[in-house]
């Protein structure tokens, strides 16, 4: 690795003032930023991208400097080392990137307006001002900006408005922070404010085409999350107010800029009257992350970006926590277990994947290095492995003395482990090192052998793994007595079963709560042992069974096809997190039927005789007497009985559908994606296609938008498909942002799969150049390795993809990506027939 520069080894800002100057109409930014700090050395270096330098001060005198585009530096030469105040003139452009300083675009009342809003991290700050911009570089800054304004405007930023002189906002001076937080907005925005118990002035904002009452949700739960910290973490927020902004052109989901949070719409603004509870957890969970980074993150930030993962993965751990503690009526926990767990274990089994932490020099690689299923996912799997073992309250004071001794400064993840390691007395950082800096993860093989209870850790792969002998610490988390905590061999005798089973008094179990990262493989005595009881336990227990049954059926350690029976011991489970690993098994057999064929209408046969006692019991509209599982079970087990071909089921979503003909956003929106999908797929016709487009046209609500385009994408008519893929750039009606789930969808459908990949290979430069700089970029990439299944597609694959190898941050994707068609490809040959085999006798 060539050793990377540091600019602030060479220059240490102390304060930056920064002016901006913001011309909407002409899209031009003239900039002044005004730098004291201390130089180390003559030769220093700034930051800055795309900026044209009008001049450089130093001291107030004109001073020689070079612009070095490639290094995205300016540097300048000082008399000597020493204090220093640098002036930087300059101008830019407002970009179309959805990074630095752009404009979001929206309608209202078919009138077309704009937001200004920012987005720096990782490196996009030095896209809007010349700066230090590495997280180390903490400063204060006191910010001021002029635009084009006009009555009825709002501008926000990180701190309070002091004064407006001559249209010329100033903010009050940031307390020290790292240059990637900083952000301002403005617009036509509306809001609503709020204030903490302990005087935190919090408030939601967002445009006009917003009701007033979207924002009610997101200020109450931004209040409590607060409150929630505060006490949690025993520390002050230290600003006095905490904004929330939803911008309608996002590139990731919501960003921690201190004292401004900004979010895209979808995950700060909802409909109190009508929205699912998945989309309320997923609001709350979003505004708890961010509100988390407020300390850990933006209090308190990592040195480097190699330790991005734990800023990440923290926050991902209290998105959790703390919803829970505020809102546990949402049992948020449960989509730790069906999304993040799963997310992470199926990445995390394709050789090739990325370790937890990374070494990271060149911040450019920085975001193509951002695998959500391993950063987040994985990462707080960690995380939350350390809260299982040192307790909450090991947890909370070990984070009191971290932030105490780190606030406004930085720290690396040694430095949390020391911190934890105080406040518990466990060697934290060692227990973490084998799950940190390995990827992958172990399956357990508990077997008994000669009467003996013998458990195996092997690394587990989903297809083709070189195995490096790899050894994980593992939390083994037993039900059985005197099974050691840890495991730290590759084999372990737990000794006489017999006994062992007896003295326990129920099956024998590993991991029980899930919170550990490994897999379960029991031998054929200890597998039906417990299936033997399978009903009576927990929802969680059942969960985890099934998943790990799925993750040995992709990786063909067990036959998929033993797994088609199983699923009717679940089938009329009442929790809805059972039905939710139960259908995504059942989605995975579509794997091996092929439309239009005998096996597809034996495989919705299956689907009907596994939904249709839970159908009956929930039907397709929602119900006062409601539980929180039947709430969350109807969506799954409605689709599976719309797919089944369960007549009533169709016949009553389309009921429902038209008598909320004339204005379907009405429709219950837990099951409105299952009605208007019902109604593509049964009753679709292009003029219902034309009316969907328009409604999603006109439509601000993020939520019902999704829940049309999923139904459009699902068209069995190949010229509207035609059609929507010929949208595909158009931004008016598909913003960037929203691209990805418009692609993945018509990808998805056998019937679109090919003009997707058409589309994708004749237009990648555009996409390149579009959402290229997008932190998740890399999932155009992975969506297709998700849905390719023959090895014609993976040939096109390679062709396409292959030459593209040595593409700085595409590498490991693509590598990936080969790897898991691959593996599918020979799953499927090596399966279908039995899984088919076992399809027909089930039904
Ligand atoms: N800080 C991240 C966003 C980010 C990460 C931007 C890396 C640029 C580079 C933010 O806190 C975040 O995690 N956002 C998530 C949403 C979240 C709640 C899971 C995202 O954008 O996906
Ligand atoms: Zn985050």
């Amino acid at each position: 690795m060539t050793a990377f520069e540091h600019f602030y080894e060479f220059f240490v800002p102390d304060h930056y003032q920064l002016f901006f100057d913001i011309d909407r109409a002409k899209k031009e930014i003239t900039g002044k930023t005004t730098i004291t700090g201390t130089a180390k050395q003559a030769d220093i270096a700034i930051h800055q991208k795309d900026l044209t330098i009008a001049s450089v001060e130093v001291n107030n005198l004109a001073a020689t400097y070079t612009v070095d585009d490639e290094k995205e530096a300016i540097r300048i030469s000082l008399p000597e080392a020493g204090e220093v105040t640098i002036t930087i003139a300059y101008k830019t452009k407002l970009t179309d990137t959805m990074m630095g300083i752009y404009p979001s675009y929206y309608e209202v009342d078919g009138v077309k307006k704009q937001l200004i809003g920012t987005q720096f991290e990782t490196n996009s700050a030095r896209q809007a001002f010349p700066c230090v911009d590495e997280p180390e570089a903490k400063a204060t800054f006191a910010v001021s900006i002029r635009y084009d304004e006009h009555e009825g405007e709002t501008i926000l930023a990180n701190m309070p408005e002091t004064k407006c002189v001559d249209g010329v906002h100033y903010f009050d001076t940031t307390v020290k922070m790292s240059t990637y937080l900083v952000a301002f907005g403005f617009g036509e925005l509306q809001g609503k404010t709020a204030t903490t118990k302990s005087g935190v002035k919090v408030g939601v904002f967002g445009t006009y085409a917003h009701a007033a009452k979207e924002l009610d949700f997101g200020l109450d739960i931004a209040t409590r999350a607060i409150e929630f910290y505060e006490d949690f973490f025993q520390t002050p927020y230290p600003l006095p107010h905490s904004w929330q902004l939803g911008l309608p052109d996002f590139s990731a989901g919501a960003m921690e800029n201190w004292g401004l949070i900004t979010y895209r719409e979808a995950y700060l603004l909802l409909d109190p009257d009508n929205t699912s509870l998945t989309t309320k957890r997923a609001v709350a969970t979003v505004i708890a992350h961010e509100v988390a980074h407020q300390w850990f993150g933006d209090l308190v930030t990592m040195k480097w970006w190699d330790d991005l993962w734990l800023n990440e993965s923290f926050a991902n751990m209290m998105e959790y926590v703390c919803v829970d503690a505020i809102e546990p009526d949402l049992h948020v926990w449960e989509s730790f277990q069906t999304k993040d767990v799963p997310a992470a274990l199926h990445r995390d089994a394709t050789d090739g994947v990325q370790s937890v932490h990374v070494a990271v020099e060149d911040p450019a690689e920085v975001d193509s290095l951002f695998d959500a299923a391993i950063v987040y996912a994985k990462g707080a799997r960690m995380l939350v492995m350390v809260r299982a073992l040192i307790g909450d309250d090991a947890l909370r004071q070990g984070l009191k003395a971290y932030f105490a001794k780190h606030q406004y400064g930085n720290a690396t993840g040694a430095d949390l482990w020391t911190a934890l390691g105080d406040a518990s007395g466990i060697d934290v950082g060692a227990v973490m090192h084998s799950w940190l800096e390995q990827p992958g993860y172990p399956v357990v093989k508990a077997s008994v052998q000669n009467e003996e209870l013998i458990l195996t850790q092997n690394q587990f792969f989903i297809g083709e793994g070189s195995d490096q002998q790899r050894i994980w610490q593992i939390p083994l988390a037993s039900n059985a007595k005197d099974v050691p905590e840890l495991m730290t061999e590759r084999t372990l005798s737990l000794g006489n079963y017999t006994e062992l089973r007896a003295k326990a008094g129920e099956p024998f179990r590993l991991n029980v709560g899930n919170n550990s990262h490994f897999i379960v493989q029991y031998d054929d005595t200890l597998l039906a042992d417990i299936l033997s009881q399978v009903s009576d336990y927990d929802a969680l227990t059942q969960l985890q069974l099934l998943q790990d049954l799925q993750l040995l059926a992709s990786g063909r350690y067990v036959s998929y096809a033993t797994l088609v029976p199983l699923l009717f011991q679940f089938a009329d489970s009442t929790h809805a997190i059972v039905n939710q690993a139960l259908y995504n098994i059942a989605d995975e057999f579509d794997l091996f039927v092929e439309p239009n064929t005998e096996e597809e209408a034996n495989l919705k046969q299956y689907y009907h005789k596994l939904s249709h006692k839970n159908y009956t019991r929930l039907g397709c509209a929602p119900k006062d007497a409601d539980t929180h599982d039947d709430q969350l079970s109807r969506p799954l087990v409605l689709q599976a009985a719309l797919y089944g071909g369960n007549k009533d089921a169709i016949t009553e979503a389309h009921d429902l559908f038209t008598a909320h003909k004339d204005a379907i956003i009405d429709l219950p929106a837990a099951v409105r994606a299952a009605i208007l999908l019902n109604e593509v797929r049964a009753y679709g016709s292009e003029a219902l296609f034309e009316s969907f487009l328009q409604t999603y046209r006109r439509s601000s609500d993020a939520n019902f938008k999704q829940d049309l385009q999923v139904a459009m994408t699902q068209s069995k008519e190949p010229v509207i498909l035609e059609a929507i893929v010929a949208k595909f750039k158009e931004a008016d009606t598909i913003k960037p942002q929203d691209l990805r789930g418009w692609f993945y969808g018509v990808l998805a459908n056998p019937l679109g799969e090919q003009l997707a990949w058409d589309w994708i290979r004749t237009n990648w430069q555009w996409l390149l150049d579009t959402v290229g700089g997008d932190m998740s970029f890399t999932s155009y990439i992975q969506m297709i390795a998700r849905v390719f299944r023959t090895s014609e597609r993976l040939a096109e694959y390679k062709a396409f993809f292959e030459p593209k190898l040595n593409t700085p941050g595409l590498t490991r994707e693509i590598t990936m990506g080969i790897n898991v068609i691959t593996s599918r490809v020979s799953l499927i040959t090596a399966e279908k027939e039995a899984v088919n085999k076992s399809i027909a006798r089930e039904i």
